[in-house]
């Protein structure tokens, strides 16, 4: 009698604690959880996503975060993993997505999904170091918050979305490093909002540098490696907030004593590799936080001016110019 009645308390108090806590417990939303099983079949059920258990709380899993408000999944960063195979379209059903990343996963292949472009309150996207091939959708302009766009170290082809400067939040945008060709589009000179730092470096791209590029105060531009021609004398100016500036291995051609004025703001300079002629202007003297200048292998001649940070740099900044001449090369 006193044992029955008090493993009947036992249980009830059993009961009171457990039962209501674990229906309590799942704060995940039951689409998310589907969509979430679907991503995780679509990708051959990997190791990395162990943690994707129906019986636990999808917002405890590894790699996802849910809103503390909505309890909706608001990212999804899959980094470093040995997963085989596309990013699902499924992704796109997770319509609370803010963060979606997908970095050094080598055997990710396939295209960018269309679908992603329905992810309207995504502010970071990161599919990188990766082999995704294709284009980049212009539809990706949808995404009206982004703030960093990164899709560099990829296998990426076609040409650059004019589209894309239809983002008028964007901090970053990264398409380094793929296989881009055509030119840069003459739109990426008219941002409206803010100006991204832009990285196009490392592809095939080819043309002259819009003139309306030279209306942009980018702080970081880098153009490196392509296949770019002609004369990018207006992309300078002391007007400009540009820090870091790399035009290196193109094949720009103009005089450099053309360009009067350089931005105050100049950090970093960057034109080796290039046909550029003339002489080193008298104003690169005037920019007191150049903290690095590369103006090797070009055409250039004349003596380096004196007065300002230019003879801190050694050799190497110079090398290879037609008749340049001067510390810290041999005098004149
Ligand atoms: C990638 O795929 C290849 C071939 O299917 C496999 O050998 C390799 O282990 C996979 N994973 C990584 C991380 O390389
Ligand atoms: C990646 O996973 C595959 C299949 O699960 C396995 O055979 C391979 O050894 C793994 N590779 C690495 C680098 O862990
Ligand atoms: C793409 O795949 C190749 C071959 O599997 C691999 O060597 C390369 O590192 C991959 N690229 C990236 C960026 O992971
Ligand atoms: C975009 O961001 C703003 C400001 O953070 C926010 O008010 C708005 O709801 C966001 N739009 C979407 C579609 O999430
Ligand atoms: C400097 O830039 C501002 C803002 O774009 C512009 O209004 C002004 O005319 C420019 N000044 C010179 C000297 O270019
Ligand atoms: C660039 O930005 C600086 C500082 O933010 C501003 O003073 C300058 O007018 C801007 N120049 C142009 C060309 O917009
Ligand atoms: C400038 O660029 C050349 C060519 O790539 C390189 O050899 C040299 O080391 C660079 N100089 C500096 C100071 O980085």
């Amino acid at each position: 009698m006193k044992t029955s009645s008090l493993s009947i308390l036992t249980l009830s108090i059993f009961l009171f604690l457990s039962l209501p806590s674990l229906s309590l417990a799942e704060r995940c939303n039951p689409k998310d959880k589907k969509v979430l099983f679907q991503i995780k079949k679509d990708l051959g059920n990997p190791y990395h996503l162990a943690s994707w258990d129906p019986k636990r709380d999808c917002c405890d899993w590894y790699v996802v975060e849910c809103d503390p408000n909505t309890n909706r999944i608001n990212a999804l960063t899959v980094f470093q993993a040995n997963i085989s195979g596309q990013i699902p379209a499924a992704v796109a059903d997770l319509p609370y997505l803010e963060t979606l990343v997908f970095r050094h996963i080598t055997n990710i292949t396939g295209t960018i999904p269309e679908a992603i472009s329905k992810l309207v309150r995504l502010k970071t996207l990161r599919l990188s170091w990766t082999n995704l091939t294709g284009p980049v959708p212009a539809s990706l302009s949808n995404l009206k918050n982004l703030t960093f766009l990164e899709l560099n170290f990829n296998q990426l082809t076609g040409s650059i979305p004019p589209q894309l400067a239809q983002l008028t939040n964007l901090g970053a945008i990264r398409l380094d490093r793929n296989r881009f060709t055509g030119e840069i589009p003459e739109e990426f000179g008219k941002w409206t909002g803010s100006v991204p730092d832009l990285y196009l470096s490392h592809n095939q791209l080819t043309g002259s540098v819009p003139k309306s590029l030279g209306n942009m105060n980018f702080s970081t531009i880098d153009l490196s490696r392509n296949k770019l021609v002609g004369d990018i004398s207006f992309m300078f100016g002391k007007n400009k907030s540009t820090q870091s500036a790399d035009y290196s291995r193109n094949m720009f051609e103009f005089d450099f004593s053309k360009v009067k004025e350089f931005p105050a703001s100049l950090v970093s300079l960057d034109l080796n590799h290039n046909k550029i002629m003339g002489s080193i202007p008298a104003s690169l003297t005037k920019v007191d936080d150049l903290r690095a200048i590369n103006v090797s292998y070009n055409r250039l001649c004349g003596k380096i001016p004196t007065g300002g940070n230019l003879q801190s740099f050694d050799v190497y900044s110079y090398l290879h110019n037609k008749c340049l001449c001067g510390a810290p090369l041999p005098a004149c």
